[in-house]
């Protein structure tokens, strides 16, 4: 392991503060392993500074729709206790870049189709008895299949 400078080193506070996470938010973390601090001779947590952007990374995942135990997958990945290298995040970017293309796709279908028919089976716009005629759409599914196809 590479030896650590001292302020490599940050507090809960610090990682607070450059996160923006609360306090209380980074420990929910740490219960779930997502983040695992040293301990200093006197009991004192201590992060990495690269757990700013390991937690980075949950609120981001989080946004994107995640749920916490794809988060967890994803960053079992990445080793503790050292900060993990380019090819280490590069590994957890292509595991997930088929997530963002869908939400990509999901976005892009909702912005060309949310003024228009959706095909949720409501048929209340005068245009979906164009493109959802007779609620074909229903067959397919429940909810705006137009949109989360
Ligand atoms: S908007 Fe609901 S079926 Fe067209």
């Amino acid at each position: 392991m590479t030896r650590l400078r001292k302020d490599d080193l940050l507090t809960i506070g610090d990682l607070a503060r450059r996160t923006g996470l609360s306090v209380s938010a980074i420990r929910f973390y740490e219960e779930k392993k997502l983040v695992e601090p040293l301990r200093t001779g006197g009991n004192q947590r201590r992060f990495l500074r690269s757990d700013i952007r390991r937690l980075s990374f949950v609120v981001i995942a989080q946004n994107l729709g995640l749920s916490l135990a794809e988060i967890e997958a994803q960053l079992a990945r990445l080793p503790q206790g050292r900060t993990p290298t380019a090819k280490d995040w590069k590994a957890i970017s292509t595991a997930i870049r088929s997530v963002i293309d869908a939400r990509i796709a999901t976005l892009q279908r909702t912005r060309d189709k949310l003024d228009g028919c959706i095909g949720c089976g409501c048929l209340s716009l005068r245009n979906c008895q164009l493109y959802n005629r007779d609620d074909e759409a229903g067959e397919s599914g429940a909810g705006p299949r137009f949109v989360l196809a």
